[in-house]
């Protein structure tokens, strides 16, 4: 049983996204040639990593998990020709929703492990638990996160639909189905002086907006 007692014998609770195809063989072959690894790695086996969509990220850590990994095949590899760079191009965005809810996004590691590569798998998790033993318990304030000035201006074009700790922010409409198009978004918004929560929503994110008083 892992324990989570005080900073010092902190032991982390860390969640694996393993691909069926590679990362999944490397970790059943590193238990065949009795490889030992940190036991704070809960694994969750999945078909291909462009199937993990930001909120299986994203929800753990804000729900209190110190540390998510994900680990598909090499770049070129994925059985599905491209999965594993769906993967890599929606890093940034949930890096940038991590770090609105205030997670440091160095809780979430994707990286790359063929199904002979034991060794490699053990090595990555074995970093990854001691780096996540350094940041130390995973202290995730959402109620920190709702608070702010109300809204003193609406952006054109921009319709009120979520309220965040009873303040308004607005939603321009639009469901943003690539990181890069809702970054593009991100920072010419940014750049008008707004205040922004980008929201992981089924198949994509909506942007919200509020200007600071
Ligand atoms: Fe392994 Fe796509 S099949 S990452």
């Amino acid at each position: 049983m892992v324990k989570r007692s005080d900073h010092n014998g902190f032991e982390p609770r860390i969640l694996g996204y393993l691909c069926h195809w590679c990362a999944y063989a490397s970790a059943d072959l590193a238990g065949t040639h009795k490889m030992k690894y940190p036991p704070n790695v809960r694994f969750i086996r999945v078909p291909c990593t462009g199937i993990i969509h930001p909120n299986f990220v994203v929800y753990p850590l804000s729900r209190g998990i110190d540390g998510v990994v994900v680990l598909g095949c090499h770049p070129g590899e994925c059985h599905y020709h491209s999965g594993n760079i769906v993967a890599q191009d929606r890093v940034q965005a949930i890096k940038i929703v991590l770090d609105e809810y205030g997670i440091t996004p160095e809780r979430f590691r994707l990286d790359w492990c063929s199904s002979g590569e034991a060794e490699r798998f053990v090595n990555i998790m074995r970093e990854f638990t001691r780096h996540i033993r350094a940041l130390g318990p995973n202290q995730v304030n959402l109620k920190a996160w709702h608070h702010g000035p109300p809204c003193v201006e609406r952006p054109p074009g921009v319709e009120p639909m979520r309220s965040f700790g009873g303040v308004p922010y607005y939603w321009d409409g639009r469901r943003y189905r690539s990181p890069q198009s809702a970054q593009r978004q991100l920072k010419q918004l940014l750049d008008r002086g707004f205040e922004v929560k980008l929201v992981p929503e089924e198949g994509g994110f909506l942007i919200y907006t509020r200007r600071e008083q």
